[in-house]
């Protein structure tokens, strides 16, 4: 089976490499030996032998009917929509680990698939190296599945977790991360939260069979998160860790990505570094996690030619996904209930007493000096907003969700 691989950069590379290391086994799994074409990049690799594969024209692949399977391994929307419509539509099953490119046109990739009885697998779009979406799309299906919780940005979880043990600075552990190849070209989309929540609306929208928007999902990022909350956090027995979440609330879905802290008996507390967990919460089948390598090279690569092995398999077969156009309507986020953790400048003597007036019952915690630092009762978004503005002109340094 011919292949063409668009974009050789980290994951492009690792591709190469699990294809070439493991091509014995591949072959058996796939039944027949799986050659790469072409690669489409645009630059030269003058002294790697692999130059003779490039290709700078993605026509070429498109129409060489030899070519079965496309992997993009490129990232960002365009062009990657238009190669993988462009590809579907001539009977060429396309693989990525694109999620920008499956949050936005998943459903509509995968009807196209379907129509031309091919493959859209994205198995490597969320969660890198774990087995997450086939999971959903072929073994949870006999269940309801009403939670699905997860730590979903390797790149974060790095930061998170160097930060506690190491109690080093943001920025000095994010440029590791760089480094290291876990984080986006653009970190933000690391650091802002952006990336956890294309992919909790590719799972969400998997898991409820509709089109979860991913902009419809409240997003906040670590970047407000400093040495002090850790410290808090640890005398409190929590840890801090961003989780995106898509929940059944009663009869309406309600999705978030955010800083939470957890208690260190929370079954994601123990996910650290560049490591990724999903909690998947089923009516029939009760709680299942699944663990893993979410970002670099090779975990990557791993989940991409697992679904080139599938693809394989299924030559002239569409596998079925359970996720349609129609959109969710997600609930108003303001309506949502959660517990805090405040804390406060204390430059006032008084400050208990306003709070007290305030929010009522609060759970007082052990604070910094000059600080005031509180856990509230649960209370609606909304209505933890109008409280904290009635709090007379003091400085808040920091407030941050606690997981019930
Ligand atoms: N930047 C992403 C992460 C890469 O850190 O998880 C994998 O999607």
């Amino acid at each position: 089976m011919k292949i063409a691989l668009l974009g050789l950069g980290t994951v492009g590379r690792g591709v190469v490499e699990v294809i070439n290391e493991n091509k014995e086994s591949i072959e058996k799994r796939a039944g027949q030996a799986i050659d790469i074409k072409y690669i489409l990049d645009i630059r030269e690799f003058a002294d790697d032998p692999i130059n003779k594969l490039i290709t700078k024209n993605f026509d070429e692949i498109a129409n060489d009917d030899e070519i079965a399977i496309v992997v993009e391994a490129m990232g960002g929307i365009e062009p990657a929509y238009t190669y993988a419509k462009s590809s579907l539509l001539k009977g060429k099953s396309y693989i990525t680990s694109n999620k920008e490119l499956v949050a936005l046109h998943g459903a509509e990739l995968l009807e196209i698939a379907r129509n031309n009885h091919v493959n859209f697998l994205f198995e490597a779009s969320v969660g890198g190296g774990i087995p997450i979406i086939r999971p959903l799309n072929q073994s949870l299906t006999a269940d309801e599945i009403y939670e699905i919780t997860g730590i979903l940005n390797g790149t974060t979880n790095f930061i998170l977790t160097k930060m506690r043990e190491d109690g080093r600075a943001f920025e000095d552990v994010l440029k590791e991360a760089q480094e290291l190849g876990y984080a986006e070209k653009n970190p933000e989309a690391d650091v802002e939260g952006y990336d956890a929540c294309r992919k909790i609306a590719i799972l969400s929208s998997l898991a409820l069979g509709e089109h979860v928007n991913f902009q419809d999902i409240p997003t906040e990022g670590i970047t407000q998160i400093t040495k002090e909350d850790m410290i808090y956090a640890e005398e409190m027995g929590y840890v801090i860790k961003l989780l995106a979440t898509c929940q059944k609330q009663d009869a309406s879905i309600f999705a978030r990505v955010s800083p939470m802290l957890i208690s260190k008996v929370h079954p994601l507390a123990m996910v650290n570094d560049v490591f990724n967990g999903i909690l998947v919460k089923g009516n029939v089948i009760g709680d299942v996690m699944f663990y893993g390598r979410g970002a670099g090279k090779l975990p990557t690569a791993s989940a991409v030619v697992a679904d080139i092995v599938d693809a394989a398999k299924h030559t002239g077969t569409n596998i079925i996904s359970f996720w349609n156009r129609d959109k969710v309507e997600l609930k108003d986020k303001k309506q949502v209930k959660t517990r805090y953790f405040v804390r406060l400048q204390k430059d006032m003597d008084s400050i208990q007493n306003s709070v007290k007036e305030i929010f009522g019952t609060v759970e007082e915690v052990k604070s910094l000096n000059n600080e005031y630092a509180f856990i509230t009762e649960l209370d609606t978004e909304v209505q933890f907003a109008e409280k904290m503005n009635r709090l007379p002109e003091l400085k808040v340094m920091n407030k941050i969700r606690i997981e019930k």
